[in-house]
């Protein structure tokens, strides 16, 4: 699973990842809240919809009534990254920004690989190609299992969406999908376990992004 990562100029890139309810919101708020302490400029932004094209897909994807064909789910995820990546994160980056970026590519892989079984290369290479091979500098994966992940959801009180909605089978072969993606890729993740307190996990977060900074 080599990419091609496309050269950039400056900036650094962040993402979270996770399966539902690991409390990757949290932990990208309590970066942005960091870094933009400190002084530097953060960009936040997320997958899908963080465009305004990016945010009609997200409609599809996530509140379609019905089926989405597969193929289909990953291609419109490869859409909503391809113009993501190049209106808006690639433009910050070479500004020199900080990108905090809520699920990327290794989301897509996991969840429409080993969650809807298509090929996870296939997959992956779909959005490398989408993006002209941009990968991050850091992935922060919260891993979390499947059965504490339903029961925060069913905390939170919120209608699920679509992928939620999906049985507790799908949410373990997505969580062990992203452990392998972290596996092959050890550079580029940071796993945290998701049931410890979140200020302890942000401390772990700010300590690896600062080395980067640095
Ligand atoms: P997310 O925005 O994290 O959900 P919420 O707003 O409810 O916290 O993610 C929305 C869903 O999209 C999540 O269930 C995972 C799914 N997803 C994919 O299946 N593939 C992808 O490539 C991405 C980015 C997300």
């Amino acid at each position: 699973m080599t990419a091609p990562a496309a050269p950039r100029a400056g900036g650094l890139w962040v993402t979270f990842e996770g399966g539902d309810g690991a409390g990757k919101t949290t932990q990208a708020t309590l970066l942005e809240e960091w870094l933009r302490e400190s002084g530097r400029a953060v960009v936040r932004t997320r997958e899908p919809g963080g465009t305004e094209v990016g945010v009609l897909i997200r409609n599809i994807v996530l509140h379609h009534r019905g089926d989405v064909a597969p193929r289909a789910e990953a291609l419109l995820y490869a859409a909503d990254r391809a113009h993501h990546v190049a209106t808006l994160v690639r433009p910050a980056l070479e500004r020199g920004d900080v990108v905090i970026q809520d699920r990327y590519l290794d989301s897509s892989v996991a969840y429409q690989g080993a969650g809807r079984v298509l090929d996870a290369t296939e997959v992956r290479d779909l959005s490398l190609w989408a993006t002209e091979g941009a990968l991050p500098d850091i992935t922060v994966l919260l891993d979390l299992d499947e059965a504490s992940g339903r029961a925060r959801l069913d905390a939170d009180d919120k209608p699920f969406d679509r992928l939620e909605a999906e049985k507790d089978e799908f949410h373990a072969r997505v969580r062990a999908a992203f452990l392998a993606l972290a596996a092959a890729e050890p550079e580029r993740f940071l796993v945290l376990d998701a049931t410890l307190p979140a200020e302890e996990l942000a401390a772990v977060v700010r300590e690896r992004v600062a080395a980067a900074l640095a």
